[in-house]
C-alpha cells in the first residue's frame, strides 16, 4: 500500500478548501454577470472569466471575511469585483505582452481582435465598480472600498507602464523590479485580502495588517509567476514569453549580474530548443534559485501580519494558501 507524503496531503486538502470557495465565486459570477446586447462585446468580456482561472484573489477575500467572523454573503458583489478587475487587467496585459494563450485558451484579442478586447477590458473595469455598490453594508464603507479599489487600479496602471517601459531599458535594479511588481500585482492581492476589513468597518490596524499580508504574499506570487514562465508545465500561457519580450524579471536581473548571455532574450520569437538552452543557463547560474528564495521570503514576511487575527480554521487555510502562492505548479 502506498502512503501519500504529508506535503501532498496538505496540498490536496488545501485544494479542496480553495475549490469550495471558488465555487461560491463562480456561482456569484453567473448570477451577477450576464451576456447582454451587443452580444459580441459581452462574449469578449466573459471569454477569460468563463475559461476558469484559479480564482485565488476572491478566495483570499472569502477567507479574510471568515477570519473576521463576518457574513461574506453581504459583500459577495465586491468579492466578485476583485476577480472582475483581475480579468480586465489580464485582457489588457495580453495585448501589451503580445501573448496568445491564457487559461489554456486563445487570448481575448486573438479571438475578438484588439479593438474589441480593449472594450471588453473597459467594460469589466466599469462593471467592477457597479458591483461594489451592491454590497449589503454601510454606505460609508462602500465609498471607502470604491476609493481603495480605484487607487489600486491606478497603481496597476503605473506598474504595467513600468513593466513595458523596462522592456526597452538595458538594465534595471532589483529595487526597481520590486517596486514594479508591487504596483502591477501585489496591490490587487493586498486589496483582495483587506477589502473585507473596509467593507465590514474593521479597525484601521486590522486593515493595515491584512493589506501587508496580501502585499508581501503578492510580491512572492509575481516572482513565482516569473519562475513559472520559464519552468512551469502546462500553465495554460505562452511558455518563455517574458524572455522573448525582454522582460526584466528578477531572474534576468540576477543573470545579467553574472554576465550570462541569453540567446532568446528580447528576440520576440525563438524555437523551443533555444528557449530550453536559456532556461538551462538560468537554472545553472542560480538565478532561478535566487528568485525562488526571494519569493519564499516575501511570503514568510506576509504571514507574520496574520498574527493580528485570532487562531481559526480559515486562518490556518489562509496560511497554507500563502505558501501555495509560491509553490504552485500553475
Ligand atoms: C496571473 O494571475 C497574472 C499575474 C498577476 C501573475 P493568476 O496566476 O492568478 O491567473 P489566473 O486568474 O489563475 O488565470
Ligand atoms: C501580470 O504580469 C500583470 C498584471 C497586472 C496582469 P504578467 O504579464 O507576468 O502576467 P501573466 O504572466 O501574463 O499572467
Ligand atoms: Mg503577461
Ligand atoms: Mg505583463
Ligand atoms: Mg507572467
Amino acid at each position: 500500500m502506498k502512503f501519500k507524503n504529508s506535503y501532498s496531503v496538505v496540498i490536496s486538502m488545501l485544494k479542496k478548501e480553495i475549490d469550495k470557495r471558488a465555487e461560491i465565486v463562480n456561482n456569484a459570477i453567473k448570477e451577477l454577470l450576464q451576456i447582454k446586447e451587443p452580444e459580441g462585446l459581452y462574449l469578449a468580456s466573459m471569454h477569460l472569466i468563463k475559461a476558469g482561472g484559479k480564482r485565488l484573489r476572491p478566495v483570499i477575500s472569502l477567507l479574510t471575511s471568515e477570519c473576521l467572523g463576518k457574513d461574506y454573503k453581504k459583500i459577495l458583489p465586491a468579492i466578485v469585483s476583485i476577480e472582475v478587475i483581475h480579468n480586465f487587467t489580464l485582457i489588457h496585459d495580453d495585448i501589451m505582452d503580445r501573448d496568445e494563450l491564457r487559461r489554456g485558451v486563445p487570448t481575448v484579442h486573438r479571438v475578438y481582435g484588439e479593438p474589441v478586447a480593449i472594450l471588453a477590458g473597459d467594460t469589466l473595469f466599469a462593471e467592477a465598480f457597479r458591483l461594489i455598490t451592491m454590497c449589503d453594508v454601510k454606505h460609508e464603507n462602500i465609498i471607502k472600498a470604491v476609493s481603495k479599489l480605484a487607487e489600486v487600479c491606478i497603481k496597476i496602471c503605473e506598474g504595467q507602464y513600468l513593466d513595458i517601459s523596462y522592456e526597452k531599458r538595458d538594465y534595471i535594479t532589483e529595487e526597481e523590479y520590486l517596486k514594479m511588481i508591487e504596483l502591477k500585482t501585489a496591490t490587487l492581492i493586498a486589496c483582495s485580502s483587506a477589502l473585507p476589513a473596509i467593507l465590514f468597518g474593521e479597525d484601521e490596524k486590522v486593515f493595515e495588517s491584512l493589506w501587508k499580508f496580501g502585499l508581501y504574499c503578492g510580491m512572492g506570487f509575481q516572482i513565482h509567476d516569473d519562475i513559472l514562465d520559464l519552468i512551469g508545465k502546462d500553465i495554460g500561457k505562452d511558455w518563455g514569453s517574458d524572455l522573448l519580450k525582454g522582460k526584466k524579471t528578477l531572474i534576468v536581473i540576477k543573470a545579467m549580474e553574472k554576465d550570462i548571455e541569453l540567446e532568446t532574450f528580447g528576440k520576440g520569437k525563438a524555437n523551443t530548443e533555444k528557449i530550453k538552452r536559456d532556461v538551462e543557463k538560468l537554472l545553472e547560474c542560480g538565478a532561478i534559485e535566487y528568485a525562488r528564495k526571494k519569493a519564499l521570503e516575501f511570503v514568510e514576511k506576509g504571514k507574520e501580519y496574520l498574527k493580528i487575527l485570532p487562531d481559526s480554521k480559515p486562518k490556518q487555510i489562509l496560511i497554507e494558501l500563502a505558501d501555495y502562492l509560491v509553490t504552485r505548479e500553475k
